[in-house]
């Protein structure tokens, strides 16, 4: 089967895939990032990560297209994306483990201050803060999916009081779980600290908005680990500001990289991250990716598919 590696790749990022794709994938399947016009009518599969738009079109035998990422809000904005052709997202399990590990530094930094000590020691001030236990600390985790799933339960295992949302029901042992419109006001009321993993959709873009972060806590801490468009920034930044909310973690941002005279990048109260919680490991997610490609071959049932209509 021929395939075609597209995507936003930096050089070495493209030979490490090209190296963990060529050893997972399928013995006879080929992989090809340049393919002439007698190649792309012979393309059956595309393994994307982010590719430029319009990079999917004229390939009239593709069957599965593989996103090399999670989330697949950029692919689904393409109106060049084949239509009626299967898109499975990036579901591994040690980009979870990432996600997880991120969220509980976040997490732990928030609750324990250590983002205040940071600040004393610019002044320099030696000044010890009040301390909490961890089950003092309400935290809120937003997103049930894979990678909210694993945040949630190693907060849960680290002794937080975690409580998750999702919009469908879901269950995490350890977690108290909520779900629909009508719970999240509550929920944000109640939290010191809000992890958002949201999918972007059309209904969570803008959700972190003035009067969201009016609901919350005051100095409340915001952990945004999903898409920078789910966060109105200017209203961010006017909650910080005002000490409505205390600190924010952000790994996603509206425009990225962050240009460099954005506010976030100095703002004392903010701690900016380059998008890297979770990187995709080629290792591991060759392995999943090669086992969509196998059920393609075999004619079984591919799995992480994405419901288009939903938006993830
Ligand atoms: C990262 O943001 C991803 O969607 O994989």
């Amino acid at each position: 089967m021929d395939i075609l590696l597209a995507g936003s790749f930096y050089a070495a990022e493209e030979d490490e895939w090209r190296r963990a794709l060529a050893a997972a994938l399928p013995a006879g399947d080929r992989l090809l990032t340049a393919p002439d016009a007698a190649q792309r009518a012979r393309i059956e599969a595309a393994i994307v990560a982010n590719p430029p738009p319009g990079s999917l079109q004229g390939l009239p035998r593709l069957k599965l297209i593989q996103s090399l990422w999670a989330g697949v809000d950029r692919l689904l904005a393409d109106p060049g994306l084949p239509r009626g052709v299967p898109l499975a997202r990036m579901v591994d399990p040690a980009m979870s483990e990432a996600m997880a590990e991120t969220a509980l530094w976040a997490v732990l930094a928030l609750h324990r201050r250590f983002f205040d000590y940071a600040r004393q020691q610019c002044e320099p001030r030696w000044h010890a803060l009040a301390q909490r236990r961890a089950d003092e600390a309400h935290v809120a985790v937003l997103g049930l999916g894979q990678m909210g799933g694993s945040v949630a339960r190693r907060l849960a295992l680290n002794g937080y009081a975690v409580s998750a949302w999702s919009v469908r029901e879901a269950w995490v042992d350890g977690v108290r779980c909520l779900h629909g419109d009508a719970a999240l006001p509550a929920l944000l009321a109640d939290a010191d600290i809000v992890v958002n993993l949201l999918p972007l959709t059309d209904a969570t873009r803008g959700l972190f908005d003035a009067r969201v972060f009016s609901q919350m806590r005051r100095g409340a801490g915001l952990v945004n680990l999903a898409r920078g468009a789910h966060v109105v920034e200017a209203d961010l930044l006017a909650a910080l500001d005002a000490g409505q909310l205390g600190h924010a973690v952000l790994d996603v941002f509206a425009q990225e990289p962050l240009p460099a005279e954005h506010a976030f990048w100095r703002h004392p109260r903010v701690t900016v991250l380059p998008h890297v919680a979770a990187l995709t490991d080629a290792r591991s997610a060759a392995r999943v990716v090669a086992q969509n490609l196998h059920a393609l071959h075999d004619g079984r049932p591919l799995m992480h598919l994405v419901d288009r209509a939903r938006g993830y």
